[in-house]
């Protein structure tokens, strides 16, 4: 079989993780060119951090909670990153919002997915919020992080129809599938070169 050249991701989580999961299953197969070296979490009981460890991802944790200051904080998960080779880091419902003085130390290599098709609805509460709107449509966004929140350069956007009687779980539940497709699709567009800035 042809050899596809990996580009390494570190993929920082929160919760439970099924973006993660998303990406690495893609990872699992053969021809995909990215693999996960690093599954880093804020939080000791984040749930996706047992399904990093059931794929046999190495898995860190390094809760801000220990740490006085942000700088702190971010240089901890600096430190640990650099025991990895890596390439590209994925905030898959990371809830801690990084510093610039972080994002310029990763220049267009630290991407988002984000629960609306941004620029809309920035933020949290996305499906609530586009449900009240009168959207007739959401989506996800995969986009490189900037400073400002949830507005960096989109890489991949998918959509899906709000239906009459739309609640805000079904949104989530509609918007997530797509998610799980989006986030493989932009990290394989940024490995084989064709997402540029
Ligand atoms: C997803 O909806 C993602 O778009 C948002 O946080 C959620 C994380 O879910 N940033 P999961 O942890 O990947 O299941």
């Amino acid at each position: 079989m042809e050899q596809v050249d990996k580009i390494k991701l570190a993929v920082f989580i929160s919760g439970r993780g099924s973006n993660m999961q998303a990406l690495i299953d893609s990872c699992a197969k053969a021809d995909f060119p990215a693999e996960i070296v690093c599954v880093l979490s804020n939080k000791a009981d984040a749930a996706g951090l047992q399904r990093a460890s059931d794929a046999g991802i190495a898995t860190e944790v390094v809760s801000h909670k220990d740490y006085d200051s942000k700088a702190g904080f971010e240089q901890a998960m600096l430190d640990r990153l650099s025991d990895y080779n890596v390439n590209l880091i994925c905030l898959a419902g990371f809830m801690r919002i990084l510093s610039a003085d972080f994002i310029a130390q990763w220049p267009e290599k630290i991407i988002n997915i984000h629960p609306s098709l941004l620029p809309k609805h920035k933020g949290l509460d996305t499906h609530k919020r586009a449900i009240e709107a009168g959207d007739t449509e959401s989506g996800c966004t995969v986009h490189y992080v900037v400073p400002e929140m949830d507005s960096g350069p989109i890489i991949v956007q998918k959509s899906v129809s709000i239906e009459d009687g739309e609640t805000e779980d079904s949104l989530a539940a509609k918007v997530l599938v797509q998610e799980h497709l989006a986030y493989p699709e932009a990290v394989s567009m940024i490995a084989k070169g064709l997402a540029k800035r």
